[in-house]
């Protein structure tokens, strides 16, 4: 056998196994990669329930129960509050709420898309007309919280602003 012929021989077949290793580690880094993504996914819903639930589609926007939104009490200091953005002001605002309060907001829009957003929470839901967004937090701090609109809607974007008044403990 000659050299060359035993080189290309080698060659040959040194491609043949590379090309193999290569499909498979492809077909590795996929896998990888997919088990990657749908366990980050499942993880971001299911153990930290970051997903916005909402409880009813494409209603019209014009038909909102509480066009200036709402606050009920729903349990010893817990409260379902209705939190209607439009352009360019939140209702209810300002919100009074007792420290330790759990609020679940139920977040829609009157018009066109905004963004919901506490400062100093991890609160943020965009404001869609037509649905309704669901989230809830406890506010274990007294102070005064700012509602800002972290979704581009126009004009008086930068404006739109809300305040949510946590009381502290009666002395
Ligand atoms: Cu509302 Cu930006």
């Amino acid at each position: 056998m000659s050299e060359s012929a035993a080189s290309s021989e080698f060659e040959a077949a040194f491609h043949k196994a590379a090309e193999r290793h290569e499909r498979v580690w492809v077909f590795v880094a996929i896998l990888m990669l997919t088990l990657l993504l749908a366990g980050t996914m499942f993880i971001v819903v299911y153990a930290y329930g970051v997903v916005v639930r909402t409880d009813g589609f494409r209603r019209d926007p014009a038909a909102i129960e509480a066009p200036e939104g709402s606050i009920e009490k729903t349990g010893p200091n817990a409260y379902t509050v209705t939190m209607v953005a439009r352009l360019w002001r939140w209702s209810p605002s300002p919100l009074r709420i007792p420290k330790g309060a759990t609020v679940t907001f139920r977040v829609t829009s009157a018009d066109v898309l905004h963004g919901f957003a506490i400062q100093g929470t991890t609160v943020n839901v965009t404001a869609v007309p037509g649905i309704t967004g669901s989230v809830s937090y406890t506010f274990n701090r007294p102070g005064t919280f700012n509602i800002v609109c972290n979704e581009y809607c126009g004009l008086e974007h930068q404006g739109m602003l809300g305040r949510i008044v946590v009381e502290g403990d009666p002395a």
